[in-house]
């Protein structure tokens, strides 16, 4: 059978994800014990895994190097992309929300400033408000923006609540549910056909099984 190679991304997403994939059979013994090696081989099936940053499975997954890929619902917001979304994997649940200090008012009229990892979401959502706001992207740690007035409120990923919690931040506002997604490349979806279902639908019966 030809090799199928699935991106994964580094991080928050890899321990909900790599225990799925267990849970089908495929081995994932050496994606566990990683180190800093980042392309693994499964011992006991014909898949391969890589291991990048989240907004890089979709391009691995769009040029073909990698069949398929996980990755969270909101990089495929953000980010153009050109993939089939097949399946949600309903692990890395969290949310999109809005927010900010006790002092924001999300109703008062002076514009806006957000700081956010998320412009595309961000724009589209205040667009959907009516709301013309001043977008701010930062890269990380977007917490702080409110705090030390760079931001009157953040659009930012909840899981715990407990970063919002730690830094005094109230959230005001959800934008949307999050989990991470298996996606496909669509040349790959034509030519590994049998394979690729194959994977699918494990999954599925997998995530169906854990309801
Ligand atoms: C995400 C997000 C929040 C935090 C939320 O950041 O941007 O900061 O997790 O999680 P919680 O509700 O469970 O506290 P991430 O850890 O991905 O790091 P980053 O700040 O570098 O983006």
């Amino acid at each position: 059978m030809r090799n199928i190679q699935i991106a994964l991304t580094k991080g928050r997403l890899e321990k909900h994800v790599i225990p799925l994939f267990e849970r089908i059979g495929i081995d994932c013994k050496e994606l566990k014990d990683k180190g800093r090696k980042l392309v693994f081989r499964s011992k006991n099936s014909n898949i391969s895994f890589i291991l990048v940053k989240a907004v890089d499975v979709v391009t691995y997954v769009e040029h073909g190097i990698a069949d398929m890929g996980v990755v969270g619902k909101d990089i495929l917001l953000e980010y153009e992309n050109d993939v089939y979304e097949m399946v949600d994997l309903e692990v890395g649940c969290c949310k999109i929300c809005v927010a900010s200090t006790l002092s924001y008012r999300p109703n008062g009229y002076n514009k806006k400033r957000i700081a956010t990892k998320y412009p595309n979401i961000t724009s589209a959502y205040f667009r959907k408000k009516g709301e013309d706001v001043e977008i701010i992207k930062i890269e990380g740690s977007v917490e702080i923006a409110p705090l030390l007035g760079l931001a009157d409120a953040i659009i930012d990923i909840v899981e715990t609540g407990q970063t919002l919690k730690e830094n005094g931040l109230l959230l005001f506002e959800e934008v949307c549910d999050i989990s991470a997604r298996l996606i496909v490349n669509k040349a790959s979806l034509k030519m590994k056909k049998d394979g690729i279902f194959n994977v699918i639908n494990r999954i599925e019966s997998a995530v169906a099984e854990k309801k």
